[in-house]
């Protein structure tokens, strides 16, 4: 092996090890009794956070608009180990369900120590039609119930050291074809939550903002819509509920999952033309 070599694998390993050692470690106990609300938790992602937050023994809230479908998964909460499981059917859509469902978590948990925003509304995958009435309601679900619930839930969270988890997407990143209204909300939720992320540090607030950036995952509501049109790999649900989980735990301001969303995100700033290529390949689609 020539000395070039050995240096670089050493710097490696170096560096590797740094990040691995300055990386906060996730005690799994400081979620026992945390209080947390999730939304979008009747089914998905936000189904298997509630999960996860149950074996950690969470006292929890989950929303989203179907109650009997609440129900069961907070029964499944409790007897995972969750120490409360409570729902709130709310519309995301609505002006006051936002607020709605926030107050509920606080009287009945005494505060918030965990807002994870996660829910969004059925977009359709196909190309821009000039369907501007479901833009406009797909950004009330996504986009600006996120917003009221947030600050409705901040005042409760800088008295907990608390922290606010939103669930992003690589669309938020980088646009994609086929989903122009869903990706335009999640470009809006990382601009809305990196300003306010700036302004909650220059303010040393006790609140820690984190933004998850999510790959292609293996919900039945993803899988549904690109079964038969990419081959992009999905990726275990449970898998990202537990990601987003410690990445909130221990106060990270970012989440990639899977890791190359990483790489993505910077790909398509450096080699554009590359990126633009590939990802108009990557669909099965004969206009
Ligand atoms: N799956 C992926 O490939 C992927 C990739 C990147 C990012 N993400 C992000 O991960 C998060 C979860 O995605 P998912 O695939 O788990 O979604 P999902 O399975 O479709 O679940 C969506 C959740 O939102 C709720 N919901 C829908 N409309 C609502 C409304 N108007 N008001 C209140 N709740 C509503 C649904 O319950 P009800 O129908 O009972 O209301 C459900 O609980 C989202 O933020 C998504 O953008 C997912
Ligand atoms: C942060 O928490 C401390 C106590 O834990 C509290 O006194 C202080 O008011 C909080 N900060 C804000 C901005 O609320
Ligand atoms: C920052 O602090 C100012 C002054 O207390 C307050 O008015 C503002 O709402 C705070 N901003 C955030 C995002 O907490």
């Amino acid at each position: 092996m020539g000395t070039f070599t050995k240096v670089v694998l050493t710097a490696t390993l170096v560096v590797f090890l740094a990040v691995r050692w300055t990386a906060p470690r996730f005690d799994a106990e400081s979620l026992r009794g945390a209080r947390v609300l999730v939304t979008g938790a009747s089914t998905g992602i936000g189904e298997q956070m509630a999960y996860h937050y149950a074996r950690f023994g969470a006292q929890i809230v989950i929303t989203a608009r179907r109650e009997k479908v609440l129900q069961q998964v907070a029964e499944k909460c409790l007897s995972l180990g969750a120490q409360k499981a409570l729902y709130i059917a709310a519309d995301m859509a609505s002006e006051s369900d936002p607020d709605k469902a926030v107050d509920f978590a606080l009287e009945n948990l005494g505060g918030l120590d965990y807002l994870v925003l996660n829910h969004i509304g059925p977009s359709p995958f196909s190309m821009w039609d000039g369907d501007v009435e479901h833009t406009r309601w797909l950004m009330k679900v996504n986009f600006f119930s996120y917003v009221q619930m947030a600050w409705r839930a901040l005042a409760s969270l800088e008295q907990s050291k608390g922290s606010l988890l939103i669930v992003s997407s690589l669309l938020g990143k980088m646009p994609s074809p086929f989903v122009a209204p869903y990706t335009s909300t999640k470009f809006a939720l990382n601009g809305f939550f990196g300003a306010l992320y700036h302004e909650l540090a220059m303010n040393n607030s006790n609140v820690s903002i984190s933004i998850c950036t999510l790959g292609l995952i293996d919900t039945e509501s993803a899988m549904d819509k690109v079964r038969g049109v990419t081959n992009v790999p999905a990726y275990p649900a449970t898998d990202a509920a537990l990601n987003i989980i410690i990445t909130g735990a221990t106060r990270q301001p970012e989440l990639f999952y899977p890791w190359f969303t990483q790489i993505v995100t910077l790909s398509k700033d450096w080699f554009p033309s590359a990126t633009n290529y590939i990802i108009q390949n990557s669909y099965n689609y004969n206009p």
